[in-house]
């Protein structure tokens, strides 16, 4: 036996934020699944995460919701951690960028860097919001593009024809935080001096740490030559203090790499058989892996390792990029219901069809996922109910009734016996080289064998003849130990059921050494379905769920992608002129009727009496109006002339006008006395 290998596993930090949807689970399951195999097999292998907690989005957020940036994380980090577990992403650590640990390793990497002459300073001009008293990244400025002259543009580019240019280039430039017009300011900046490793980065990206795509696409970029790396962003920001630089702060995406580091380092004060810096230091022969999409390529095949040769730390094993994630073909929408929550999903679906569905779809490519909803339910039911669950289901009875649950010692099969064993290191090669699409698409071809051969036995009709009864058990004995090698193959996948099915082979946890040795003369426990068929309204449930996510959020009104195609919501809407604030009609209407929508966890049923006409609303507001009656009879502001929805319960007709950040906090606007209904806002 070799020596059980070290591995130091990490996906992206999930900015703190915003909530998990399936896009970001995609890279969770991908790299859990990874980490599962590892564990299964024997390895020492640890996965560590953290929330991604800095930045001007988050400083901007929690002021908006009136919070301090240290609630705000802490909210959102319990909410990813049930998202997570939920899901069985089954991470050893998931801290936060914003710790001790991470404090003093960025100061130290810095310092060393610093020391080592990789970091310059000089002067930048930047927009700066004279109101807010802050620097505007291109993101907060908006604008009329200086190409086709659309506007609401953002800083860097235009939507609308895919223009790039400097936020300088923008015309009538405008603070997205306060609606200010921004003025240029100068101010000392830091940067990492990027091009100092140039001729390391050469080398390591062509020695077997990217998938060849990736790697061509950096040799691009480093053939055009290499740019310092702006790290500091000035105050007011929420992060760490540049050491010796008051007012400075290092730029979210200096932290928050090492904020995998400091995760492990959190970990090791738990866990005693961990050592820090045999898993960190320049010649550790442990190995590290990171799980990231393929927008943020650039910090973690560039920036990242730089930073740890700079500073005297070892560099990745090797960084595993995957594509975006498609629902239905097309990117992931909110107005279409299918910008899915991970709460949402599990509100209604076992989060363990997801895993395989995934699992089946993903090999080492970068190209985009589809998850095909259609496809999903026919693969999921087909493969692990029709084909694997259905192997221990055909066979455990006849156990159960005709030898008290006592699987007997046969292998009446030997040679298929033998296609399964010979199998196995096929299997865990795929897995291995994290083409997990192999692996699944090998192990259903062994369930195709495994329920072709009892089908064949018709244990059913041979249990009817008489003197049949030893070889009907036989036959059954085979079938579950091929289900529970099935079970073992499966088992980064299907962590609950191979809990489960752990459970009625009356055996301890599994692991993959296990599959050379079949059970024999063995008590099974009784057998419970193990996984149910996907009922195609869950699917239903779950697209109308996402569609009332939407109404209780409030319609998001512009997003940047982040690592895992987050939309960033903008802080204040931008700027619109006065004819297009007029196609809105406002009126005033009065609250008739509300009411809980049966099925709906989010929604309440207005009726409004808007002068004489009535209208049927449906509100995302459940949350802060547990008693719906108390709103009846009350004025409020409702939209006219919003285009009619059609949602699973009925026609949502325009919209009702409330303020708030979320869950109890919604209010409910509300006219002076006097107003009377149908009346129009002016
Ligand atoms: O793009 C993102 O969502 C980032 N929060 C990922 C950070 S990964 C790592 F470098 F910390
Ligand atoms: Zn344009």
């Amino acid at each position: 036996m070799s020596e059980p290998r070290q591995i130091l596993v990490t996906s992206a930090l999930p900015y703190a934020n915003g909530s998990i949807h399936l896009g970001h689970m995609l890279e969770y399951i991908q790299t859990d699944m990874w980490v599962r195999f590892q564990k299964l097999r024997g390895n020492q292998c640890t996965y560590v995460c953290a929330d991604d907690a800095h930045g001007s989005a988050i400083m901007l957020r929690a002021e908006k919701e009136g919070i301090t940036p240290e609630q705000l994380i802490a909210n959102v980090q319990a909410e990813h951690s049930a998202d997570f577990a939920d899901f069985l992403v089954d991470f050893d650590n998931f801290h936060s960028t914003h710790a001790q640990e991470n404090r003093e390793l960025s100061a130290a990497i810095y310092l060393k860097l610093r020391d080592a002459g990789h970091i310059a300073t000089r002067s930048v001009t930047q927009y700066f919001d004279p109101e807010k008293g802050m620097f505007l990244a291109d993101r907060f400025i908006k604008g009329t593009c200086p190409k086709c002259a659309a506007e609401d543009q953002y800083g860097d580019n235009c939507e609308k024809c895919g223009a790039t240019y400097e936020p300088t280039d923008l015309k009538n430039p405008r603070s997205a935080i306060s609606g200010a017009v921004p003025v240029l300011k100068d101010s000392q900046h830091f940067f990492f001096k990027l091009p100092d490793f140039e001729a390391m980065l050469k080398t390591w990206t062509r020695s077997g740490t990217l998938q060849e795509p990736v790697a061509n696409k950096i040799a691009e970029w480093l053939d055009s030559g290499l740019q310092e790396w702006d790290i500091s962003r000035d105050a007011p920001y929420f992060g760490f203090e540049i050491p010796d630089a008051p007012g400075k702060y290092f730029y979210v995406w200096l932290d928050a790499p090492i904020g995998y580091m400091a995760s492990f380092k959190n970990l090791c004060s738990k866990r005693p058989e961990l050592d820090f810096d045999a898993y960190w230091k320049k010649d550790s022969t442990a190995e590290l892996y990171h799980f990231i999409g393929k927008d943020i390529v650039n910090f973690h095949a560039l920036f990242w390792p730089a930073m740890l040769e700079g500073a005297g730390y070892r560099k990745p094993t090797a960084v595993c990029v995957h594509g975006y994630l498609t629902v239905n073909g097309q990117k992931m929408s909110k107005s279409r219901g299918t910008f899915i929550k991970a709460r949402t999903y599990l509100d209604q679906l076992n989060p363990e069809y997801l895993r395989y569905y995934y699992a089946s779809k993903l090999g080492r490519s970068v190209d985009d996922l589809d998850l095909n909803l259609d496809d999903f339910v026919q693969k999921v039911n087909a493969d692990l109910v029709g084909k694997v669950v259905n192997i221990a289901s055909r066979c455990a009875g006849f156990i159960h009734k005709g030898n008290a649950g006592v699987l007997v010692d046969a292998n009446p099969e030997p040679e298929l016996w033998a296609t399964f064993q010979a199998a196995a290191p096929s299997i865990s090669d795929a897995y291995e080289a994290r083409d997990f699409a192999r692996a699944m698409r090998e192990i259903m071809a062994l369930a195709d064998r495994a329920n072709a051969w009892i089908a064949d036995q018709a244990p059913w009709s041979l249990n009817k003849v008489e003197g049949k009864q030893a070889e009907v058990q036989d036959i059954c004995a085979l079938g579950i130990n091929l289900f529970r090698q099935l079970v073992i193959m499966l088992k980064p996948v299907l962590p609950k059921l191979a809990a489960d099915a752990e459970a009625f082979l009356n055996v301890a946890p599994l692991r993959w050494s296990d599959l050379s040795s079949p059970l024999a003369n063995h008590q099974l426990n009784p057998f419970s379905p193990l996984l149910t068929r996907i009922e195609p309204a869950k699917i239903e449930a779950m697209l109308e769920a996402s569609k009332e996510d939407l109404i209780a959020e409030g319609a998001v009104t512009a997003g940047a992608a982040t690592g895992n195609g987050e939309l960033v919501k903008e802080p204040v809407a931008a700027e619109i002129n006065f004819d297009a604030f007029a196609t809105v009609d406002l009126r005033i209407a009065l609250i008739e009727k509300c009411e809980f929508v049966e099925g709906a966890d989010k929604l309440l049923r207005l009726t409004l009496d808007i002068g004489g006409a009535k209208r049927n609303v449906f509100s995302g507001i459940k949350s802060a109006y547990p008693n719906p009656v108390e709103l009846e009879g009350r004025l409020t502001l409702y939209v006219a002339n919003l285009a009619p929805r059609k949602m699973k319960f009925g026609i949502s007709e325009g919209m009702v006008l409330a303020a708030g950040p979320g869950g109890s906090e919604i209010y409910l606007l509300s006219p002076d006395n006097g107003a009377k209904p149908g009346q129009r806002v002016k």
